[in-house]
């Protein structure tokens, strides 16, 4: 079975919703290390609950990224606890070049829209303040920049009359659950291929 590292700053539902998936089954790969730039970030206990390695690595900074230090020692623990794939869930650090490099198109990360609409932070927000009426959310490869790797797979959710923030939120986050572990399925089988910026499922051009 393929091994996944997790990276995350908060609450971490994300997360939960891929060890739970091992454990019924429904998630061909499990979480071997939950890592964390946050000391506090409640997803290192509910990964603990779980049986699962979960550490605060510091960052080395305050800022939106890790100093070359504190990312060598994210790719030492992510290795020496066997890792396969990155999934960031809610890691607010953008991933630079010791861990593009160490892990070349094995990181992924979920952002709450339909990308490449809404990138960076509050992108809920920005969805509902710019009035569309279909939000959503987006698995993609991690690149250099911020919310901008090749797509992997999206869920469009519709929005409704009436929603807040924190409305629309609860509904993507409901289908972030389900895309994050769809898109991982689709990767660890290794069925798909890179065609420039595209993610094509081998399946899918066969037509099996
Ligand atoms: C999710 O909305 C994810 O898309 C975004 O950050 C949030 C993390 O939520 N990148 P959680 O920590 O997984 O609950």
């Amino acid at each position: 079975m393929s091994t996944i590292g997790v990276l995350a700053s908060g609450r971490g539902s994300n997360c939960e919703a891929l060890l739970q998936a091992t454990r019924a089954g429904r998630l061909h790969g499990r979480v071997v290390l939950v890592l964390s730039d946050r000391p506090d970030a409640p997803v290192l206990e509910k990964a603990r609950r779980q049986g699962v390695d979960a550490r605060h690595l510091d960052p080395g900074r305050a800022g939106a990224r890790l100093t070359p230090e504190a990312e060598a020692a994210y790719v030492a623990a992510l290795r020496e606890a066997g890792a396969e794939w990155v999934a960031l869930a809610g890691f607010m650090r953008i991933v630079g070049k010791p861990l593009l490099g160490a892990f070349p198109e094995r990181i992924v990360n979920i952002h709450p829209s339909l990308l490449p609409a809404f990138p960076g932070l509050e992108a809920q927000r920005q969805a509902l303040e710019y009035g569309v009426q279909v939000a959503g959310c987006t698995v993609h490869f991690v690149n250099e920049g911020v919310d901008t790797g090749p797509i992997v797979m999206q869920t469009a959710v519709p929005v409704r009359r009436g929603d807040t923030v924190e409305s629309l939120s609860l509904r993507i986050l409901d289908q972030e659950h389900e895309l994050y572990v769809r898109a991982l399925n689709l990767l660890l089988s290794g069925r798909w291929r890179l065609e420039g910026r595209r993610v094509v499922a081998i399946d899918e051009e066969d037509g099996a």
